[in-house]
């Protein structure tokens, strides 16, 4: 049993921007079946302040990173949270990452030190009367934490999980003093990246253990085409890196319960949100399958892919829903294919509710990704019976059972992946979903499969548990 500081720049359901949200806000309940005790500490951004309620100040700053701030200590959503209230680094209008023009906040890397300083403070000197016995770090932003513990002398041991090995939090080495680094640890065994400050780099080298969001994704980020550059630094690291699978939180995911759909118990369930969402979307009935998608719009995402595979899909009498947005270029295309086709819908923007409509009431989720390090949404199609159409990769390589004869053969396909991530592959996935479609029978099978397949915490969080258990009783 260990005492747990979850540090992380999102968490759902207070700010959300993508899957680390989810993560970080499902886990803590899925460890304390394991009797770990999470508390969670995040950036009082502006939309977040608002939701605390009642909190208790546990901790004030005259001047962190270039501004006085209060941390507070409460309990939301039935999360423990310690909240960083500075005004100065988070209380702003536009994005978490981003001005109102999609351009990273120039103090990004104070902002996010902030975090990571504080999530030292906290393990060397304790808050609310609570030190952790394990520091859990979220992606770059909590980077350079181990950095902070070095500096204020405490041995608790850092636990990194990486979400998204493409941002590297990396800055400028003229900011090594404004960021209240090391100069004597600027080196290839710290913090130093190609002459540049790394947040990342700085947690691959400080973690006692790294883990990764699924064990595909594990394999790949040793190699070039997965790596962004820190395939070294994990290679040097390999006997400490391993992928533990995110799982769903299966209360708010669950299409018994899910109070903006209408509930079901079986896939035949699925027909009324079908109908609905076809309304939603205005489209109208079709003979071929409801494909949706549900994304960021960027390069990763592999949008341009399903463009290109969108005539087949046509053909076959296949509808797209998709719900998104990101890259303005990939925004304005998808809008020019909805407009060309009446088979084609496309919200740009973010709406929850609409997702989990678009779970229910689908028939495929297209996951088209050139990588994904574990991907929660062809997880929540398994659970509604919207079987996943994903590329061969990281997480998703990891979840679907691909619909090949022998896995159709002994009834434990789930879906179809596609490889290499090409668009004529992809092409081709689509041609074979829209095949499967009109056998209802084979069909009804997977989504059977799919509907029963594990997409829970628990597995997950028990492997969290164990490296946590480990460390506690290794630093004692
Ligand atoms: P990533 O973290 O790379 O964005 P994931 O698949 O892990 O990818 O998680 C994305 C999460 O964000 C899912 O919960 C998905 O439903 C949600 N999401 C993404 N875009 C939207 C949107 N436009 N509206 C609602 N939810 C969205
Ligand atoms: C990242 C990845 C995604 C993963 C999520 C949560 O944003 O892109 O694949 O599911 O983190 O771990």
């Amino acid at each position: 049993m260990s005492k747990v500081l979850s540090v992380t720049s999102e968490c759902a359901p207070l700010i959300k921007t993508g899957g680390l949200a989810d993560v970080a806000g499902a886990l803590p309940n899925a460890l304390a079946a394991y009797g770990d005790a999470v508390r969670t500490l995040l950036p009082g951004y502006r939309s977040v302040m608002p939701r605390l309620g009642k909190t208790k100040v546990v901790g004030t700053y005259d001047d962190l990173f270039g501004g006085p701030a209060k941390l507070h200590a409460c309990a939301v959503a039935g999360l423990d949270l310690f909240v960083i209230d500075a005004p100065h680094l988070f209380d702003r209008d536009g994005g978490i990452y981003v001005d109102a023009h999609g351009h990273d906040w120039p103090d990004n890397p104070e902002r996010f030190a902030a975090l990571s300083f504080v999530a030292a403070e906290i393990a060397a000197s304790g808050a609310d009367g609570w030190t952790p016995d394990i520091v859990h770090g979220h992606d770059w932003q909590a980077g350079l934490t181990p950095e902070y513990l070095q500096a204020a002398g405490t041995q608790t041991p850092f636990v990194f999980t990486v979400h998204n090995i493409a941002f590297h939090g990396n800055t400028g080495a003229d900011r090594i003093d404004a960021l209240l680094l090391d100069t004597d640890r600027f080196d290839a065994d710290h913090f130093e990246f190609w002459g540049q400050i790394s947040a990342l780099k700085s947690a691959l080298m400080g973690a006692a253990k790294i883990t990764t969001v699924s064990q595909t994704y594990a394999e790949e980020l040793l190699t070039p085409e997965f790596g962004m550059g820190m395939e070294g630094v994990l290679r040097h690291r390999q006997q400490d890196l391993s992928g533990i699978v995110n799982g769903i939180d299966e209360d708010i995911w669950n299409p018994q319960t899910d109070p903006d759909i209408t509930p079901y118990k079986t896939a035949a369930g699925k027909a009324a949100n079908k109908k609905a969402l076809q309304k939603t979307f205005g489209l109208g009935p079709s003979d071929g399958p409801l494909c949706v998608l549900v994304s960021r719009l960027t390069e990763q995402k592999g949008i341009d892919l399903l463009l290109a595979a969108l005539p087949t899909l046509l053909e076959n009498g296949g509808q797209l829903a998709l719900l998104g947005s990101g890259d303005p270029r990939l925004e304005v295309a998808l809008l020019e294919a909805a407009a060309a086709h009446d088979n084609v819908a496309v919200k740009i923007g973010y709406d929850e509710a609409l997702s989990h409509q678009m779970m229910a009431g689908g028939d495929v989720i297209l996951v088209p990704s050139r990588f994904e390090p574990c991907g929660l949404t062809q997880l929540y199609g398994l659970r509604y019976g919207t079987l996943p159409l994903v590329s061969l990769t990281g997480g998703l390589a990891d979840t679907v059972i691909n619909a090949s004869p022998a896995a159709l053969a002994r009834e434990v396909a789930t879906g179809v992946q596609f490889f290499p991530i090409t668009a004529q592959a992809f092409t081709n996935a689509i041609a074979r979903i829209c095949k499967l479609h009109q056998q209802p029978k084979l069909w009804k099978t997977l989504q059977r499969n799919a509907m029963s397949h594990p997409v829970g915490w628990s597995a997950s969080a028990a492997k969290y548990h164990a490296i946590y258990a480990s460390l506690s009783k290794a630093s004692r």
